[in-house]
């Protein structure tokens, strides 16, 4: 365990360093060219069989939340909660059972950072396994579900349309620099903002924006997670490729006061994740594992809103050779079910814990 942890922290430098990677290497994005195709959705009564799981474009994942919304109607309701700077729908999903009842809930987000392909391909997935994997049915039995597959359009959107900004990692704002664009939207959170880890420079991948929740992505997604807070039993965020569970904090050294529940619970959601295919993921704060970032969406979902239990689940990535950021298709069933039977652990603890 202790041999992974310094893996990684030795690899972690190569996450800023943009001008390394190999553009020539790199293979074009593999989604189908009709937006209203969604690898992960066919038919009402077949859900896809994961060894076809890939990366969609965001009109792809736009289709696939109405589509779920309209075939798992009276379940499945959708919602935007804002717009990006240029002007795209933020949208996400609630998988509710007995949506007049009022229940615990789980919050799940992916794609904050353009060029984490993966997270959102994982949380299409954990949709597909929610609704139409009746073995999973008792995952949304008293326990309401928000995931929101795409927080950063216009990034994921220029990542995927233009092969040299593969890996670009902030959202499209202007910046007071006219040559560099662009706000790391997890560093904007107004908790500790402009902390250790995130940059005043615009030119910066790491750059924090102007002043706490300058930028219209972070507060559409702000503003959702208060008008949902009091129900939050459980924040889950899906980033990658530093294959890790990650508690707070992300802005000093220094651990909350109950990192010990939260490390537990981590724990043994690894310890389900490994019995997938042997992968294991390395367990700590964040700035023990990955180093410092202040302004995080997770540091201000527990210490801002209040929310116990908050993780970022790392994806993998790095471990595949030139391919940090985009592993082969092949691997995502693997990486997908490692990611969702932690995802289930999470989610029994949030069901079971009394409001
Ligand atoms: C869901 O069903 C209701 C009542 O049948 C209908 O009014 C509504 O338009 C449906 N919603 C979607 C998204 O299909
Ligand atoms: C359905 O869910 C069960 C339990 O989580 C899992 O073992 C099984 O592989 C899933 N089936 C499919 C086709 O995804
Ligand atoms: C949910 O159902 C699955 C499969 O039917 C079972 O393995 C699991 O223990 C159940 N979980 C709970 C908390 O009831
Ligand atoms: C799954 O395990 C096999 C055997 O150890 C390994 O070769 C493969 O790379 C693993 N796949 C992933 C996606 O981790
Ligand atoms: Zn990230």
């Amino acid at each position: 365990m202790y041999l992974l942890a310094v893996a990684i922290v030795s690899v972690v430098p190569a996450l800023c360093q943009e001008e390394t990677y190999n553009y020539q290497q790199e293979f074009q994005p593999t989604y189908h060219q009709n937006d209203a195709y969604n690898p992960f959705f066919k038919e009402t009564s077949q859900y896809k069989e994961e060894e076809k799981l890939q990366y969609s474009s965001f009109e792809q994942i736009n289709h696939y939340l109405l589509d779920v919304e309209r075939l798992y109607n009276g379940t499945v309701k959708s919602f935007e909660i804002g717009h990006s700077v240029e002007g795209r729908p933020i949208r996400g999903i609630r998988i509710s059972k007995n949506p007049g009842v009022r229940k615990p809930a789980l919050l799940l987000d992916a794609g904050i950072h353009a060029r984490e392909w993966v997270g959102p391909v994982v949380a299409q997935y954990a949709i597909q396994q929610l609704l139409a994997n009746a073995s999973n049915a008792n995952l949304t039995d008293g326990l309401d579900w928000y995931i929101l597959p795409m927080l950063n359009p216009d990034g994921y959107v220029f990542s995927m349309e233009h092969p040299p900004a593969r890996l670009w990692r902030k959202n499209k704002a202007q910046t007071f620099v006219n040559y560099c664009s662009g706000v790391d939207l997890n560093r904007n959170f107004d908790y500790v903002w402009g902390g250790p880890g995130s940059s005043d420079d615009p030119c910066s991948t790491n750059y924090r924006g102007p002043y706490p929740f300058s930028e219209p992505e972070a507060v559409a997604f702000g503003r959702f997670v208060l008008s949902i807070a009091q129900d939050l039993r459980m924040y889950l965020t899906l980033h990658s490729a530093a294959q890790a569970i990650l508690y707070p904090w992300g802005y000093t050294n220094l651990v909350p006061p109950d990192w010990q529940d939260l490390d537990a619970l981590a724990k043994k959601a690894e310890a389900a994740m490994s019995l997938v295919n042997g992968t294991r993921y390395h367990v700590g704060p964040t700035t023990k594992v990955v180093g410092l970032g202040a302004g995080g969406s997770d540091d201000w979902a527990k210490g801002a809103v209040g929310i116990k239990y908050v993780y970022t689940l790392e994806l993998p990535g790095l471990f595949y050779p030139e391919k940090g950021f985009h592993p082969p298709t092949e691997t995502l069933p693997i990486i997908a079910r490692e990611a969702f039977e932690g995802i289930k652990v999470f989610a029994e603890h949030a069901r079971n814990r009394r409001p």
